[in-house]
């Protein structure tokens, strides 16, 4: 059979990789898919490195829309990034009949709806593996390993460089900032890692997680987005005391008033195996009603790793190419017709439980205030701490984690609490969750 011709659209880390495994694994790789799979043309700007990593096997441009319009070409590969020309050019090769396999995140989370609305309606595949948990085969899991089940939450570490921080920050008892220069340093963290730490890069992953969990389109609008930069070294140490770890969690959960959808620093019990997964990692847990919780670690970027979930797609468009559109698996898991309008709950009504910190003066009565005012609405205790104060002080930390309630039974009680006379500052606020 005729090999199927790919266009590479940006022969970055992610692009070479892709270019380098497929090379080295042609022949696995063709007893796999059916048909050999090959990389007819590569686009990219820096058109000398392009020839220089394709060595005369592939044709090389420097304008990607010689690739989305050339009729030889079967699969666009998108590694450009971002949701400027990225969309335009994933769109025209729609348009052109070509399935799509791409990496972004962020165009999908942003404008998935409308990409695969033009993929349906042209019979052709978006695929998306390598855009969520680089190589961890998560979006496969989703929507078909556990297509039997009725998933009820997602919590997910997918974003390596702000894993990689707080496992610094934990280990060497460091600030938020001092670490981040030393992952920049050591080419960790991108110059501009401003989508990474503010947890925007992990909300489109979680966006794309909830989609394919639930059926419903894609909404990253409607996501609660908070990164790692405000984080303290000392609630790190207070939560490891209190036998907790602090990660940066995509959460997703189905409630029956619709669905949360966040990213934000989570405590997490440290006995839990996801709690232990370092540095740049990542690692997905999936609760399902039949199958109960399942963990799926791996590196979730690099060259080779997100060439993996790249070529997996690859492999399974070869392979489904001559099928009816309407029997291959739905873009979102669910069918077109029957995605959900099931609302994204805003953050005051989503329920978790809390780690609150707040510096008080050291005397009778403080902490019965506290509590009177965490009684009143409602909110049950779970553990505290109180340090001593240090020599010749008289104010002092005291760390409280509370059962589960509403987000705004929270933000109320911290109201409260902060207006009392004998609390200094903000209180301040971390979500814990069980993930039992
Ligand atoms: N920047 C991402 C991370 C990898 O740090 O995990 C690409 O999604």
């Amino acid at each position: 059979m005729k090999p199927i011709k790919v266009g590479l659209l940006g022969i970055g880390t992610v692009g070479s990789g892709t270019f380098n495994v497929l090379k080295r694994n042609q022949e696995e790789i063709t007893r796999r898919a059916g048909r050999s799979i090959e990389i007819a043309m590569v686009a990219d700007l820096n058109i000398e490195r392009a020839r220089e990593l394709t060595n005369g096997v592939a044709e090389v441009v420097n304008d990607a829309n010689l690739v989305v319009n050339n009729p030889d070409i079967d699969i666009v590969i998108e590694l450009i990034g971002g949701y400027g020309i990225a969309k335009d050019l994933v769109l025209k090769a729609i348009a052109n009949g070509k399935h799509v396999v791409t990496a972004n995140k962020a165009l999908l989370a942003t404008h998935g709806n409308e990409i695969f609305k033009a993929a349906q309606e042209k019979g052709v595949m978006v695929a998306f593996e390598a855009a969520v948990a680089g190589g961890i085969p998560i979006i496969k899991a989703l929507r078909e390993g556990l297509t039997a089940n009725r998933i009820q939450w997602i919590a997910g570490i997918i974003n390596g460089t702000t894993n990689f921080i707080l496992s610094e920050m934990r280990d060497k008892g460091l600030d938020f900032g001092a670490v981040l220069k030393q992952a920049q340093a050591l080419g960790y963290a991108e110059a501009d890692p401003t989508f990474d730490i503010e947890g925007v890069d992990a909300a489109h992953k979680a966006t794309i997680m909830a989609s394919i969990a639930y059926g419903i389109p894609m909404q990253f609008d409607k996501a609660y987005v908070e990164g790692i930069t405000k984080l303290e070294a000392s609630d790190i140490r207070y939560a490891e005391d209190l036998g907790y770890r602090i990660k940066l969690l995509g959460i997703t959960k189905r409630t029956p008033e619709g669905i949360e959808l966040r990213v934000h620093p989570t405590l997490i019990p440290e006995k839990r195996l996801i709690a232990n997964v370092e540095g740049a990692m990542n690692a997905v847990l999936v609760q399902g009603d039949a199958v109960g919780a399942t963990l799926y670690y791996g590196k979730g970027a690099g060259a080779e790793p997100t060439a993996s979930a790249v070529i997996a797609d690859l492999v399974d468009i070869t392979r489904l190419a001559t099928a009816d559109p309407e029997h291959r698996v739905p873009h979102l898991a669910f069918q077109p017709a029957a995605i959900s309008d099931l609302p994204i709950l805003p953050m005051a009504e989503i329920v978790t439980s809390y780690y609150l910190r707040m510096h008080v003066e050291d005397k009778p009565g403080v902490l019965a205030d506290v509590t009177r005012i965490l009684a009143d609405l409602s909110i049950s205790i779970d553990a505290m701490l109180q340090k001593e104060p240090g020599e010749g002080e008289t104010r002092t930390d005291i760390i409280i984690l509370t059962h589960q309630t509403k987000e705004k039974n929270i933000i109320a009680a911290i109201e409260k609490i902060e207006a009392l006379a004998t609390v200094t500052g903000s209180v301040i606020k971390l979500r814990l969750e069980e993930l039992s």
